[in-house]
């Protein structure tokens, strides 16, 4: 997979994806990320990328120059499954959404800033706008790292252990069940019998109920959603 992400802010991006799982899936060719710099496509010296509002409202808008620039030099290059916009009115993102993005092979991820972008950007050139919640972030950046984060640990072979992606929370709609390590005391804090068992049926058995029992309380919302 090829993350292409286009950015005003280069450094707000290269640090989370230069970490730990993220770091090696990169080292180990399952994903290639390549931050733009928005600023190498402005028509200007000053390396302007917004411009004052048609219509006079409070704040700067994203140029469409630059934008479109940037995109097409990719697209000639490549063809492109996804060009994604960060906006707080986007579709909500969740698992079901990084599932799909997981199997692509390359997408873009335009981060947005100041009051928005020149919606002709929007109409024409985005094909998807991704929301990761109902709040306002300052720009897109933290956005795309979230989405390439929660992308790029589904590639399978970026997690070591196969199955581990699969049982994550959220996978089959489902709250992870309670974990524990050694010791199995601790300050008279018990870990659950059952665990130190070595009954693998049961362990299993006390798993799913965790889950249920979890996403119930917790997340009811999630025995909702299809
Ligand atoms: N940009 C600003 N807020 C955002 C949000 N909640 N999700 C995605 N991009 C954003």
């Amino acid at each position: 997979m090829r993350i292409d992400i286009i950015t005003v802010l280069p450094e707000l991006l290269t640090s989370p994806l230069d970490h730990s799982i993220i770091k090696r899936a990169q080292q180990n060719k399952h994903v290639e990320i390549y931050i733009h710099n928005l600023r190498d496509y402005s028509n200007n010296k000053h390396r302007n990328v917004d411009d004052y509002p048609f219509g006079g409202e409070a704040g700067m808008v994203m140029m469409i120059e630059p934008i479109d620039k940037a995109i097409t030099a990719l697209k000639a290059e490549r063809d492109y499954d996804e060009i994604i916009y960060t906006s707080p009115d986007g579709i909500k993102y969740n698992q079901k959404e990084a599932n799909k993005l997981a199997i692509l092979e390359n997408i873009i991820i335009l981060c947005g800033h100041y009051k928005g972008i020149d919606h002709r950007i929007r109409e024409h050139l985005i094909t998807k706008e991704i929301s990761i919640g109902d709040y306002v972030l300052t720009g897109g950046e933290l956005a795309a790292a979230v989405i390439a984060d929660s992308v790029i640990r589904l590639i399978p072979g970026v997690i070591s252990d196969e199955t581990s992606a699969l049982t994550d929370s959220f996978q089959d709609n489902l709250l992870a069940p309670p974990v524990y390590t050694r010791p199995s005391e601790y300050k008279g804090w018990k870990v659950p019998d059952v665990l130190l068992s070595g009954n693998f049926k049961e362990i299993d058995k006390w798993k799913e109920n965790q889950s249920d029992e979890r996403t119930r309380r917790l997340r009811p919302d999630l025995l909702d959603e299809e």
